[in-house]
């Protein structure tokens, strides 16, 4: 640890002021500078600022003072120095925060003479609340002042018309996006979703979120999670997790059951670039007989998932864990943009909370998993501060695709979320975003030689059935036989103003074959049929291969031999 001569002075002097050192104290001497000892925190940074509590055995309630104060003169200094709203918050959560000064003094109980520990809460408590109307009043002051400014600076032109274009009507809010993407894929494996505010409510019991999750009041589990509770008796709070609708559904379900179920969740958390009081969650569980489901199972569902989420390539590690409500645990982390990042976490449900839940665990077995839906779009979209989901900034919302699939494309290449330099969900003037956009439009095509086409798989086919989509009716399904041994492939096309029915049954074709399978109006679609459109787009036509091209031939392009992607 770093140790200053300054630092040192100041030292002796709060050690005058009082600290009481027993003569079997580890600390054993102020003048050794090898040691960590206490100084004074105005004169370093918090991270390494020293504490009684480090090199003390024994303090009095007036040690304890004498650092509350000079905490609080530091305090002083330093919010004299700020001039905006974000760094007096800053330097709330460095002072009030959970891992601040002010908190870390409440640790000195157990250094206090009995009669001296009932004053601690009493003093902690009055700094806290003298540091807290500083700021308040010093936020307000400065707010005052950055709102005068906006004023200056950002005039609002009253005779602008309405907004009217077409891509102004709005979009989906990234997290809706992640959420709904989330759900979907668990629909796909069957599950039930649990949303209804009777069997999901945001106002739990006790009972729901911690006692039946084999967490009882003394579980230092509890300690993990920080709760807002709604009573004195803290029987009644905001549910810090959604795990706690595993129970209410076992208390109405019988197993076997599969639910997904995505909720808000309330922490009591300081607000920073990762923390926010109110977030949202999913729960997944599944139940069956006894045997049924295994963690191979769990680990092949979170995998599906986890590709279906990042795209087929992501690498997924499993990593043993603890949670009270499954045994064995693991925290999930994925391989994305260079970094193992952690995304999840699940286990084998612990036989105590099926027990809790009224039923016998050698008769029922399964497995359960929790994730933040934030977290995932934090690590999907390269987001790097949580409170721009909130903002509700459209500048920021305007950079993401509206279906998750629609982009996901642009979304693994880190293409949104980001401002034109690259930086992450940075606020971008509106006249240097359309600057930039001119620029982008300027720039000449990339030369062709850039475009590996090979990475494309088309095929020679045949259309061999044609019937109208029965909901879309812009839509043809085809099955058509591009030479697979499973038989002919179903494609969904756009083509009902082009062609009639009758005329597809037998028409060549061209086939883009490696596409991700997409459901077009709930019909799976595994892959494009290749047209050509006249420049203005009114005519369309398939494009045909020649008549000796055989069916199931890949078509190649002279000077491209590559393979084509999976
Ligand atoms: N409830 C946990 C949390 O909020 C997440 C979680 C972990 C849920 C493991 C689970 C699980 O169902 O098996 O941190």
């Amino acid at each position: 640890m770093m140790f200053r001569t300054a630092c040192l002075m100041l030292s002796v002097t709060s050690f005058a002021a009082g600290f009481s050192i027993t003569g079997t104290s580890s600390f054993n001497g102020i003048h050794n500078s090898a040691r960590a000892s206490y100084h004074s925190p105005s004169t370093t940074a918090s991270s390494t600022r020293l504490y009684m509590a480090d090199v003390a055995d024994t303090v009095s309630i007036d040690d304890v003072s004498a650092e509350l104060k000079q905490h609080k003169d530091d305090f002083d200094a330093k919010i004299a120095a700020t001039s905006t709203v974000a760094e007096v918050e800053s330097l709330r959560v460095e002072y009030l925060g959970k891992k601040g000064p002010i908190n870390k003094v409440m640790s000195y109980m157990r250094l206090l003479p009995n009669e001296d520990k009932p004053k601690l809460g009493s003093v902690v408590n009055a700094i806290k609340s003298e540091l807290e109307t500083v700021i308040n009043g010093k936020k307000d002051e400065m707010e005052f002042v950055e709102i005068e400014k906006q004023m200056e600076t950002e005039g609002i032109d009253v005779t602008m018309p309405g907004i009217t274009s077409s891509d102004r009507v709005g979009r989906r809010h990234p997290l809706s996006m992640t959420m709904e993407k989330a759900v979907d894929i668990f629909l796909e494996l069957g599950y039930d979703t649990v949303t209804e505010c009777a069997e999901s409510p945001e106002i739990e019991t006790d009972y729901y979120c911690f006692e039946a999750l084999n967490c009882p009041k003394d579980h230092p589990a509890r300690d993990m999670q920080d709760t807002f509770y709604l009573t004195e008796d803290m029987g009644s709070l905001l549910r810090t997790h959604t795990s706690a609708v595993q129970i209410r559904q076992l208390s109405k379900r019988e197993p076997p059951l599969r639910i997904v179920s995505p909720g808000r969740v309330y922490r009591k958390d300081d607000i920073d670039a990762t923390h926010s009081m109110i977030f949202h969650q999913i729960e997944i569980l599944a139940l069956d007989e006894k045997g049924k489901l295994n963690l191979g199972h769990l680990k092949g569902t979170i995998e599906h998932f986890l590709r279906e989420m990042f795209g087929p390539e992501i690498k997924v590690r499993f990593r043993g864990s603890y949670f009270p409500f499954t045994e064995p645990s693991m925290e999930v982390d994925v391989y994305f943009r260079g970094k193992w990042l952690e995304v999840l976490g699940c286990g084998m449900v612990d036989p105590n909370v099926i027990k809790m839940a009224g039923l016998d665990p050698d008769k029922i077995s399964g497995f359960a998993a929790g994730f933040g839906v934030e977290r995932f779009a934090m690590v999907i979209h390269g987001i790097n501060d949580i409170r721009e989901f909130y903002k509700n900034d459209v500048r920021f919302l305007d950079q993401f695709p509206s279906f998750y699939d629609e982009g996901l494309t642009s979304l693994m290449n880190g293409e949104v979320g980001r401002d034109p330099d690259g930086n992450i969900a940075e606020r971008v003037p509106a006249a240097k975003k359309e600057q930039t956009q001119k620029k982008k439009k300027q720039q000449p095509a990339a030369p062709s030689g850039d475009i590996d086409v090979s990475k494309l798989d088309i095929r020679v086919g045949v259309i061999t059935k044609a019937w109208m989509h029965e909901e879309a009716d812009k839509l043809f399904c085809e099955e058509i036989d591009i030479g697979e041994e499973e038989g002919p492939r179903k494609i969904a096309s756009g083509l009902r103003a082009h062609y009639n029915v009758e005329d597809l049954e037998g028409q060549r074709v061209l086939v883009l074959a490696n596409l991700k399978t997409r459901k077009l109006v709930g019909f799976p679609s595994h892959g494009m049929v290749l047209c050509a459109a006249s420049e203005d787009g009114s005519k369309v036509e398939f494009i045909e291969p020649p008549a000796d091209a055989k069916i199931g031939e890949r078509v190649m392009v002279d000077g491209f031999d590559g393979e084509p992607v999976s």
